[in-house]
């Protein structure tokens, strides 16, 4: 019998905190670089970001050689092809991934599904019921912070106990962190979220303006890319290999 795939997401109800760019790095990050294999599902209609970022990346690297030796380089060292993207609404994303998967031949690591930002869309709260493992970013915003507790202290205390989901755990980790801020700030807020029983991962990832940069046409290092892992300068500074290593160690220690 095929394994069945771990299912996680990094998710929020609060827009715009990096859900959709960790999906993608850290999937590039597994996928190319960590020997997992990761299917992307993206169920944020109807922006489809991970989905959108694909199709420009592919109609870039149609116009460009060195993206195509890259790709081949990377098969070829890897045995690795691209991760697929599923893309569909939220009511039919188990399905559609289950359809994805039974028919393939080789069997997935993970499952990462890019969600809309808002509890409030139909479908968000029973598909996150039915995830292993749900990652959400935080930034030390105190607006940010006390939706994410709402949020993270849902899924704490009403999935992970309930034996009709499969959640068994949510983890908050810190991001867009400016080295120009205190860490008492960060100790209150950690106070808090432990007053709540919240675990707090031990990754930090800082505010860096190549979070926001895809691949460019000619040359430059990869940063955020569905195609390629980031560079190792980016992804050590970013914190990116140690957020996946966290999240392997989370998933796959049992
Ligand atoms: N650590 C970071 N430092 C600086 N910028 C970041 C960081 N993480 C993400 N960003 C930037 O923040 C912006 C929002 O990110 P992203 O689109 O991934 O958020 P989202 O949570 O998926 O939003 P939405 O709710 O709209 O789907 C992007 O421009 C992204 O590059
Ligand atoms: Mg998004």
């Amino acid at each position: 019998m095929r394994k069945k795939p771990h299912y996680i997401s990094v998710c929020s109800q609060k827009g715009g905190v990096g859900k959709s760019t960790f999906t993608v790095l850290a999937a590039s990050m597994l996928h190319y670089h960590m020997g997992r294999r990761v299917l992307v599902a993206d169920c944020d209609y109807p922006q489809w970001s991970v989905h959108e970022q694909r199709q420009r990346e592919l109609g870039l690297v149609d116009g460009s050689e060195r993206y195509k030796l890259m790709l081949l380089r990377q098969y070829k060292a890897t045995g690795r092809k691209i991760w697929p993207v599923v893309h569909c609404r939220l009511p039919e994303a188990l399905d559609e991934t289950e359809r994805f998967l039974a028919g393939q031949k080789e069997e997935y690591d993970y499952v990462l599904f890019d969600l809309p930002g808002a509890t409030a869309v139909k479908g968000v709260l029973p598909l996150v019921a039915s995830l292993e493992r749900v990652f959400v970013p935080v930034k030390a915003d105190k607006m940010v912070v006390e939706s994410s507790v709402v949020f993270a202290r849902l899924v704490a205390e009403s999935f992970v106990p309930n034996p009709q989901c499969a959640t068994a755990g949510v983890h908050l980790f810190w991001t867009m962190i400016d080295r120009r801020e205190r860490t008492p700030l960060y100790d209150q807020y950690e106070e808090a979220f432990a007053r709540f029983g919240l675990p707090v991962m031990r990754t930090h990832v800082p505010a860096r303006s190549r979070f926001s940069r895809e691949l460019q046409p000619g040359s430059g290092p990869v940063s955020r890319s569905t195609l390629f892992p980031a560079d190792a300068a980016f992804a050590a500074e970013c914190c990116i290999a140690e957020l996946c290593e966290e999240i392997c160690t989370l998933c796959e220690t049992r």
